[in-house]
Parts: C-alpha cells; sequence; structure tokens
C-alpha cells in the first residue's frame, strides 16, 4: 500500500497509509509538541543537552518539533531514535540540511547529533552485541509496513553507531518518547517487556511521554515499574500518558493537570 502525504488541521503534514497515519490528521505538529515535548518537561529541567529516546522515527516530526524548541533555547539535542522501516529519506518531514546530510542513519552538527537505530527495540540487546560489525547503506530502504518478525526487520547496526559510546547505556535519557504505531499494529511495543527496556535507559528524573492512554498500555508501565499518570490528549484525543520512575518528579509544577494512577503492581516484577 502506497504512503500518502496529508495536511493536518495545524497546518503540519504527515503520510497516511491505509486507514493508519503516522501522527494524529487533527494537528501533526501540535500533537508532536504537546505529547511529547511539553509533556516531558524538557525545557524545565534547565539542562544544557537534552538525551532524547525514541521507539519510532516514522516521519521525524518528533524530531523536527523537538529540535525546533531546543534551538530556539540553544540546548544540544542528542536524539536517538529506533525505526525498522525507515522511509526514503526524501520523504522524512525533518529539515531540509538534516535530510541532506543524513549519513548512514545519523546526523551531527554543533546543535544536533541524531543517530536513526534501524532495528526493533526488541533486537536492542542483539544490536548492541553486534556494534562492531559494519554494515550497508540502508537509506532509502522501501517502505515495509511494521510486523513483528524477527528475521525480516532485523537490522545490523549501521557503521559508526555510537553504542560503543560510553555515554551510552543504562539511564542516559532525559525524555523517552513511546511512539510506535498501536496495539493492533505493534502488540510487542505495549507489553511490560518493552517498557522494562525503556526504564532501564531513562534517568532517573527521566519521562516517559505517550499518547496512548488505554488501560492495559498503563497496567504494561506499571507492570515495568513505572508510577504512571493521565493528562489530557492532544486534538480531539481525550487522553494521553506520562510515566517516571517515582511519583515526586510526576508532581514537580507544570504537571498540574495530570493525575497519578493507582497500581495493583507495588514490588512486583514484570511480566514479559
Ligand atoms: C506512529 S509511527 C511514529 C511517528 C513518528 N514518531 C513521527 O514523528 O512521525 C510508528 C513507527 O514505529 C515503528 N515501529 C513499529 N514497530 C517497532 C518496533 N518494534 N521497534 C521500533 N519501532 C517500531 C514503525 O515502523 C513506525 O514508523
Amino acid at each position: 500500500m502506497k504512503l500518502k502525504i496529508i495536511e493536518t488541521e495545524d497546518g503540519s503534514f504527515t503520510y497516511q497509509k491505509g486507514d493508519i497515519t503516522y501522527r494524529s490528521t487533527h494537528g501533526a505538529k501540535s500533537e508532536s509538541l504537546h505529547v511529547f515535548v511539553q509533556a516531558s518537561q524538557l525545557l524545565k529541567q534547565n539542562l544544557s543537552q537534552w538525551y532524547v529516546l525514541e521507539l519510532g522515527f516514522g516521519t521525524g516530526m518528533n524530531l523536527a518539533a523537538t529540535f525546533e524548541i531546543a534551538q530556539k533555547n540553544n540546548i544540544k539535542l542528542v536524539y536517538y531514535s529506533l525505526e525498522p522501516n525507515l522511509m526514503p529519506v526524501n520523504m522524512l518531514i525533518v529539515p531540509d540540511f538534516i535530510k541532506n546530510n543524513l549519513n548512514e542513519g545519523v546526523f551531527e552538527n554543533e546543535n544536533l547529533e541524531l543517530h536513526i537505530l534501524p532495528f526493533r527495540w526488541q533486537d536492542w540487546d542483539a544490536c548492541l552485541g553486534e556494534s562492531q560489525r559494519t554494515t550497508g547503506n540502508h537509506r532509502g530502504l522501501p517502505l515495509q509496513f511494521p510486523n513483528e518478525n524477527l528475521n525480516e526487520t532485523k537490522r545490523q547496526p549501521p557503521q559508526g553507531l555510537v553504542l560503543q559510546d560510553t555515554r551510552f547505556g543504562e539511564g542516559l535519557f532525559d525524555a523517552y518518547y513511546h511512539d510506535p504505531f498501536g496495539p493492533s499494529q505493534s502488540p510487542q511495543c505495549w507489553t511490560p517487556a518493552c517498557f522494562e527496556w525503556a526504564y532501564s535507559l531513562l534517568k532517573d528524573d527521566g519521562i516517559l511521554t505517550t499518547y496512548g492512554a488505554s488501560g492495559q498500555a498503563r497496567r504494561a508501565m506499571q507492570a515495568a515499574h513505572f508510577v504512571v499518570a493521565k493528562g489530557p490528549g492532544s486534538g480531539r484525543k481525550r487522553e494521553m500518558t506520562i510515566a517516571g520512575k517515582h511519583a515526586p518528579r510526576l508532581e514537580q509544577p507544570g504537571y498540574e493537570s495530570f493525575t497519578i494512577l493507582k497500581s495493583r503492581h507495588v514490588g512486583e516484577r514484570a511480566q514479559s
């Protein structure tokens, strides 16, 4: 099925494939700003660099929105995004200077360090182990719709990936953008195992944000030891979800419109 570019209600663009859209048709950029940039409270943390991890690079809209705010505030953005089905680079909705200088999924200048990791979260450990290997160019791969078949979507990390970087490891990220397709398309992205993976990579004060608002998704986050809160969604979505490693983080100023949810999972180990 072909990807179709569509204009959304705030004038920004996204892609549609069948009845699935990459971002909300009620405002693609507004959704990125509300659900990911604002709800992660990156700006409130007084950081000189932002370390963001994303599941699902898609069109690149979340990167573009985050970079715009970082730039306005003179903050360097270090952005890692997993994307097993990268669309051709010329279709991405990111500034031209990024598209034109993306090399093996990596872009770097003094304001932005971007790494698009061409594999799924499930393959994280395997790809970390393979970080010494070199690979071919994964740019411009024909778009495949996500599937759960490891062999079909698993790719080796690109050459020069910073997985050997000593900064990289558990507890690096200030924000984790959980942005896969919904549970019917990407069920493995909504499991306790996936949220445990994210938990291990977030800093103690780091925040998970997602448009996802189902009870099942929230329980999966709680099973992975996250404290979970619900708040107003973007556009016509009633709710969205944030999660952190401890309740006081979700009670900080700016989160007044969020309500922490009770967990039945306190002290339990997550089940995958
Ligand atoms: C909703 S789109 C992401 C939208 C994107 N963040 C943007 O700003 O345009 C979901 C993306 O998640 C990717 N995805 C699906 N399963 C995944 C997995 N297991 N691990 C990582 N990414 C996955 C898909 O290929 C798809 O591009």
